[in-house]
Parts: C-alpha cells; structure tokens; sequence
C-alpha cells in the first residue's frame, strides 16, 4: 500500500525552495493539503519577495494538488498555523524547514550574525512548532520534523552561529517527542545533504546537481505519515542513503572513593579508561543516563566488600595500599543488629526455602512448634560491619578499598542462633596476604549476644591490585578450604533459584546494585544482575543440614567455602556432599552449565559426642535426630531389603531427662518402608523407650542393646523379640 496523506493538512516552512519546495510537492503529491511558506529572502535572511512560496503553490496546482501560500517569516509562528486553520482547517503536519546562513569565523561573528541565526532556526522552529501543538494534542495527532545539520552534529568551520541553532533544534527535538508521545506528537529531526542554493556556494556545481532533493524527501515523508512509529529520532539522509544516529557512550570509570575528594590527579591517572570505547553503552534517555551514575554513587557510599567474587569490574578503581604492619591487629568498627523473626524468615525465603517442603516450615513460620533461625544467617549481623563502610578508616588500609571480592568465607556458630535479639559485631584485620595480583585481607568477626559469643566469620577479601608488597603468601590464622573425597558424592541436591532470587536475597541487607541493577550489572561485565556469593552459600548450607542434620539448626558447627564462579538468578544449583565423620564436603555446580561455583567447601556438624549441651534444650533438638534422618534415607535407597529382613513397625520414644522428647515410627512392613515423626500407635509392633544419651551410645556401638534393655536403659514394649533385629537397623550409624 502506498502511503497517502489523503486529508493531512501539512506546512512546510521555508518552501519556495531547495528542500523546502521538494517536501511541498512531495507531500502534495500524496494527497496533502499543503502551506507552502516562504518569506522569499535571500540566503542571509535579507529581502522579502512572495514568489517564491507562489510559484510551488502554482506548480502543485497545476498537478491538481491542494496548496496555499504563506509569505510570513517563521518568527509569526501563529501566522503560519492561522494560514493552514483558515485554508484546511486543522494542523497534521509541520516541517520545520526555513533557514538561512550567516557564516563567518568565529572571532568575526558580530552579535547579529548570531541572532539572525538563532531567530530564523531555532527560534522560528520553536514559536511555529509552538502555534501547533495545541491543535495536534486535541486532536490526538500530530507529526513534526526538526531540521539539523552536520554542522550542527559534528561542527564546521565558520558556522559557530549556525552549528549552535542547529544543535539546538535536536535538544528541542529530543524533549517533544517525550512530551508529544502520550498524544500520538511525535518529533524527529533530520540531517539533510542536498544541492540547494545554501550549499552552491560550499560544494562544487556538479555535486549540487548530484545530490538532489528529491533523495531527501522520501524520509521526511515517511517521519510524517500516520503509519511511522518512529519518535526521538535522528536521521542523516542525502544522495538516497539514510542512516540513523545514536548516542553512545564509554563504560567510564569511578574515580570517588569514600569519604575522599574526587582529585584531578585521579581524573589524569585514569584518563584512558574515561576514554575507552570498548564495550561502549548507549544511553537512549536521561534516566539511563543517570542510573550508572546513581548505582556508582550507592557503590561508592555503601559498598567495600562485595559479597561476590566477580564483582571487580564494576567498581574499578586502583590505587590500592596496604600496608600490613599497620593493618593487622586493627580493629574495624563495631555494630550492633537488632532482628526478629521477620529477618529470619526473609533470610530463609531470600536461600530459597520454600513451604513446598514441610521440613522448611520450622524456619518459615514464627508459630512452628520448633521455629528456628538457619545456621546461616550469622552471616548477616557479621556483614553489617563491612556494609557500613569501617574498613577505609583502618590505619594500613588507605586507598581506594572499593575494588575488592569476597574470595572466601567461613563461619563458624557457638550455639544456634536465637531468632530475635541485638547482636554486636566487632570486626578485626586478622592478617595480610600477599597474593601479588592483589592482597587478601582475612577479617575475623566475631559476634556477640551480650557478652556471649555467638558466632565467628571469617571474610577473605581480594583487594585486586594491592598485592605485590612483599608480604607472606599465607597465614596460619586463615581458615583454610579442603577439597572433596576422591570418589562420588554420597548425596547431590538439586535446587533451583528463582528469577527473583537476588532480588529477594538483598533485602536480608546486601544492597550492592550489581545483584538488581541490570545497568550496574553491565557496567560488571553481566548479562544481567547475579546472585549474591552468600546466597548460594546458604543454600549449599541448608542442603547438608536437611541432608545430614534432619534439618536441626543446633547440629551445624562451621561452614567454609570459596566463591568460584557467579549464579544467575534462575540457574539451578546442584549441590553434591561427601560425608567424613562430622564434616560434609561440598561443591556447587550450576546444573545448567556444569561450572563449579562454591568450591573447597565443607559443613561440619556436632558428632554425637561433641554436640553442645544448648542442642539439647534448644528447639527440641536431639542428637538422635541426625540418626533418625539416616534411617530415612537408608529406608529410602534400600527399604525394600530392609522390609524383608525385619518386616515390622517399631516406635520409638526418646526422652530427655525423663521426659518422651521425641517419637520416631520406623515402618519395616508395609510398602519399601517408611520413617515419619510421630507415635507408632496400633501400628508398632514394638516400642522402645530410650534416652537420647544412650540411643547415641548405642548407635556408636558403645552399648549392646541387650545390655541396655537388661540395665533399663532401654525400655521395651510389645514384641520384646523384634529387639534383636534392631542391629540391622542401626548397624551401619555406628560410625556417627
Ligand atoms: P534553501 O535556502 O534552498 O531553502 C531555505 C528556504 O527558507 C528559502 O526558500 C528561504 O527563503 C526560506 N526562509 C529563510 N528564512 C525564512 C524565514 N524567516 N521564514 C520563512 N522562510 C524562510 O536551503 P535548503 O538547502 O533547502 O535548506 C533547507 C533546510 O535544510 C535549512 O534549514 C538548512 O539549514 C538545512 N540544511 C540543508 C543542507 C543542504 O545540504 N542543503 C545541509 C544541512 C542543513
């Protein structure tokens, strides 16, 4: 279908020629209503003659078209508009065309040179565009063209005066298209090259006759027509080529550090990188212009430890030093956290615990019988001392300390963690490495509940660049990692994260906008925003613990991991476990993609014998929980074998100081076997009754069952013979 203007009502200013003329006919031609104005001066604005503008209007009348001339100067902007109301009666569309030159070097252009040329352009465009856009607005439609110059985009030599108006008229541009687009207004702007008798006297004859018009036309038509989304934009056309242009943007580089003034010196020292169109942005609008700027200023102010390990590139700034003999020993700031439940909960949500999963109720839900806060979370009080910002003010570590990852971290609980409460954070430079690339600095955490010590982190940072001052390579005082068994894991979980997975996580009050922040993220070298290094830490943490511990927070000792590779908010983490006695190994792998991200990773539990007396109390939690979920999973891999050899129900109580704790069925008759939590009932074929001390001696096989039952350890009801098939129930947690 061609494109009809059939019905549109179009002025065109200064269209008693060159260009102008070209878009009259052009439009016209198409079924247009046509103003055809023309002041009819010469080339430097001086003169005024109505033939011009007469002699296109006569020319697409004899064609059969519609047109009325306008004689007046672009300066009576409402004189133009009143031309097309009283003629057509209504405005569709308005190039602003008209212009003049005045060239002159710039030390030679007098105050009139540059008037002239401002009124005629920019000025002119402005009061005419003005006298429209009412009249487009209530009638839900308008189409308006801006008219640059490559003067005006790139500059000229000569044309000071002109090449401003010319800009201009793109800033002017830029804001109506936003203004007009909720109105169907919209404004673009175009960089015409064409033979006119403006450039006859800059181009040679046979270029003028080359580059005609008519070649320019075509765009200006199709910016016009009702069809043409096209809104903001800014077009080069000449010749029957037609490009757009953008603007685009280096990545930059933050020269602010915290708490420091921003020095020319810095500005020098980095001017290369200022500079360097590599992987170049293009911001399309203010806001995008401003985000970086906003999300470095949260950086900035916020930010020295970043809890991921590939976070470097988007707060880069060198100029690192450390000096470890007056680093080390210093004392960073204290904090203080106050939490409740809500923070724990979040926490919970923000590792992915889910509701799907009744086990995870205890941690999600403030009335759970056993509400617990997840071993994890000590992480979160230990972070705020970094968060707000204490590491730049210790002696020994001056210099920009934003340009850091979090390598490693270890963590270590001294009983479970309460689920409200004020804890209070003192933070220490244990000691400094030398790494060469960069320096590690371990910051040792400990964290308080009034003068009990709760629990210890232990923060590896990598300061890239840092490194390289002859310090010691490694240090005792670090927790080290420790690589997994040398055979296939016992137990792998897969787990996925959500899209809203960082989102969620930073509300537990890691805001750096690498993890939100889409722009942020490309300013990071991301595709899009990762997830926190702590956040797939607690969710490898909380796999052993339902895995190993039966989900009992008071079971978990210490955690250590290093941060590899990032997650995607989305990816799937699969989380593969080797048990050692009391420690589990781990690694986490991103199912998609097989690429390890938590590495040299190990959860230790408390054994049976070194289970802090707190477990015992807190939560209802027991040490013959951990052998309850074993039981579980052996049922689950081999209950079929184990339903033939027993082929009966046992209950079992355990009690603590006298009193039934907890109760256990184990099903070895129905189906492959089953373990739940609960009383056997009707169901149990036998019963027994035994403290959690002397399940656990017997289970290590430091007490015969026999022995027990004839001690009264171990209380049997029902069918006192199925005891003897205990052994094939227990045998294989002797190790525990
Ligand atoms: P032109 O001189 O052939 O056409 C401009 C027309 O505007 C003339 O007919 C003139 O009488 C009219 N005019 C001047 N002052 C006026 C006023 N105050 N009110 C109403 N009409 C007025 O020049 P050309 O080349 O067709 O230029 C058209 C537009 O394209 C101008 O804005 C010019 O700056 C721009 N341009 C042209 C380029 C080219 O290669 N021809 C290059 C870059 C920009």
């Amino acid at each position: 279908m061609s494109l009809s203007f059939e019905g549109r009502v179009v002025l065109v200013t200064g269209a008693g020629g060159g260009l102008g003329r070209e878009y009259a006919l052009a439009f016209a031609e198409r079924g247009a209503s046509v103003i055809v104005n023309d002041l009819g001066a010469d080339t430097k604005g001086g003169g005024k003659s109505s033939a011009a503008a007469d002699k296109v209007v006569e020319e697409i009348r004899a064609k059969g078209g519609k047109a009325v001339a306008n004689y007046d100067s672009v300066e009576d902007g409402e004189k133009l508009i009143q031309t097309a109301l009283d003629s057509f009666g209504r405005i569709d569309v308005l190039v602003n065309n008209a212009g003049i030159l005045r060239d002159r070097s710039f030390a030679r252009t007098s105050d009139l040179d540059w008037d002239l040329i401002q009124r005629v352009h920019l000025r002119g465009s402005f009061l005419v565009t003005r006298a429209a856009w009412n009249h487009m607005k209530n009638q839900k439609f308008g189409r308006i063209i801006m008219t640059t110059s490559a003067a005006g985009i790139y500059g000229n030599f000569g044309q000071a005066n002109y090449s401003a108006a010319k800009l201009g008229l793109l800033g002017l541009a830029n804001t109506l298209a936003i203004e007009g687009r909720k109105y169907n207004i919209y404004c673009n702007t175009v960089a015409p090259v064409a033979g006119s008798r403006l450039t006859e006297t800059v181009m040679p004859p046979d270029l003028v006759a080359a580059l005609k018009p008519e070649y320019v036309a075509p765009l200006v038509l199709w910016l016009c027509h009702e069809q043409c989304q096209e809104n903001g934009g800014l077009f080069e056309v000449g010749a029957g080529w037609i490009g757009k242009l953008r603007w685009e943007r280096t990545r930059g580089h933050t020269v602010r550090q915290k708490n420091k003034a921003v020095t020319p010196e810095a500005v020098r020292d980095h001017w290369d990188k200022i500079c360097d169109f590599t992987d170049a942005t293009r911001p399309a609008s203010t806001q995008e212009s401003l985000q970086s700027m906003m999300s470095v200023l949260s950086q900035v102010e916020s930010d020295e430890v970043d809890a991921n390990p590939t976070a470097a590139a988007a707060s880069a700034a060198g100029g690192s030093t450390v000096n470890p003999a007056l680093a080390v020993g210093q004392k960073v700031s204290t904090s203080t956290f106050s939490f409740n439940h809500i923070e724990c909960i979040l926490y919970a949500l923000g590792v992915g615990m889910s509701t799907k999963d009744p086990d995870h109720l205890r941690f999600l839900y403030e009335n759970h019988s056993d509400f617990s806060c997840l071993p994890t979370f000590g992480v979160i009080p230990a972070q705020a001392v970094l968060m707000d910002g204490g590491l730049s003010s210790v002696p020994g570590l001056d210099g920009n300390l934003t340009r850091v990852l979090h390598g490693e971290h270890y963590l270590e609980l001294y009983k479970p963690l309460p689920t409200s409460g004020t804890l209070r954070s003192e933070a220490t430079v244990a000691d400094v490495l030398d790494k060469g690339s960069g320096a590690v600095l371990l910051l040792d955490v400990n964290t308080y509940s009034g003068d009990e010590l709760v629990c210890f982190n232990q923060f590896s940072v990598f300061v890239v660049g840092a490194g390289g001052f002859g310090g010691k390579r490694t240090s005792e005082k670090a927790k080290a990692t420790v690589p997994p068994p040398d055979r296939a894991p016992d137990a792998v979980v897969i787990d996925s994260t959500t899209r809203d997975q960082a989102a969620l996580y930073r509300l537990s009050g890691d805001w750096n906008p690498l993890h939100i922040d889409p722009s942020f993220a490309a300013m990071g070298g991301f595709k899009t925003p990762i997830l926190h290094g702590l956040c797939s830490f607690g969710f490898a943490a909380r796999h052993v613990l339902k895995q190993f511990a039966g989900n009992d927070p008071s079971r978990f000792k210490a955690i250590k991991v290093r941060f590899v590779k990032p997650v995607l908010p989305g990816q799937s983490l699969q989380t593969e476990m080797w048990k050692e006695g009391n420690r589990v190994h781990l690694q986490c792998k991103v199912k998609e993609t097989d690429v390890v991200v938590l590495a040299g990773a190990y959860v230790d539990l408390h054994g049976a014998s070194d289970a802090p007396p707190e477990s015992l109390t807190q939560g209802g939690s027991l040490q013959s929980e951990l052998v309850f979920a074993e039981i579980g999973r052996r049922i689950e891999s081999v209950g079929s074998e184990l339903v033939r050899k027993v082929n009966a129900v046992f209950g079992w109580e355990i009690t603590k100081d006298g009193k039934t704790t907890a109760q256990w069925t184990i099903d070895l008759k129905n189906g492959s076997g089953s373990l739940h939590r609960g009383p056997g009932g009707g169901k149990a074929d036998v019963t027994i009754s035994v403290s959690d001390e002397d399940f656990m001696e017997v289970v290590q096989g430091k007490l015969n069952p026999q022995k027990a039952f004839f001690s009264g350890k171990l209380k049997i009801r029902g069918n006192i013979m199925l005891s003897q098939k205990l052994e094939v129930i227990l045998k294989d947690h002797a190790k525990l």
